[in-house]
């Protein structure tokens, strides 16, 4: 018995096509842009915490006070090149948690802002 595809391959290229659309906006959809540093400290974390992981992995940490003078520590023990004065600086910066009020958007969040509006449309598959 012969098993043959009944897909027409115009179905398939058109699938495929999505397929690549759908791979870009999920890329997006997990690229971080970071906005303009507000002062000279946040321009260093910037600069030195997010090469080997986003700042995500900061942000989600709920380290206080003193216990990030540690974790700069072991971001150095990691290969964080950072000198003693920028320790201080960046430690400093995280001990007075302005990394929780940073305005961090995806790449998809700028090119497609939620419309509130569109939100609350009357859908009627909604309850
Ligand atoms: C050289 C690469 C590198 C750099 C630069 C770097 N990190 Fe990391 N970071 C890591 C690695 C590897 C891990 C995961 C292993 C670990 O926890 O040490 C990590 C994990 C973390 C975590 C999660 C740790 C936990 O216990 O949950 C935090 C918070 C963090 N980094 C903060 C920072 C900060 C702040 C900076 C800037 C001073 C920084 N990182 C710079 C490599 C780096």
């Amino acid at each position: 018995m012969a098993l043959k595809s009944n897909v027409p391959p115009d179905v398939i290229a058109r699938w495929q096509a999505n397929k690549d659309q759908a791979k870009e906006v999920i890329a997006k959809a997990a690229r971080l842009v970071m906005p303009e540093p507000r002062s000279e400290a946040e321009a260093l974390f910037f600069q030195k915490c997010t090469i080997c992981h986003d700042v995500g992995r900061i942000i989600r940490n709920n380290a206080r006070g003193d216990q990030w003078d540690a974790i700069v520590e072991k971001m150095r023990g990691n290969g964080a090149p950072i000198d003693d004065r920028e320790a201080k600086i960046i430690a400093e910066y995280l001990k007075s948690d302005q990394h929780r009020s940073l305005d961090i958007k995806t790449e998809l969040q700028i090119e497609e802002p939620l419309d509130p509006a569109k939100e609350c449309d009357d859908d009627p598959a909604m309850p």
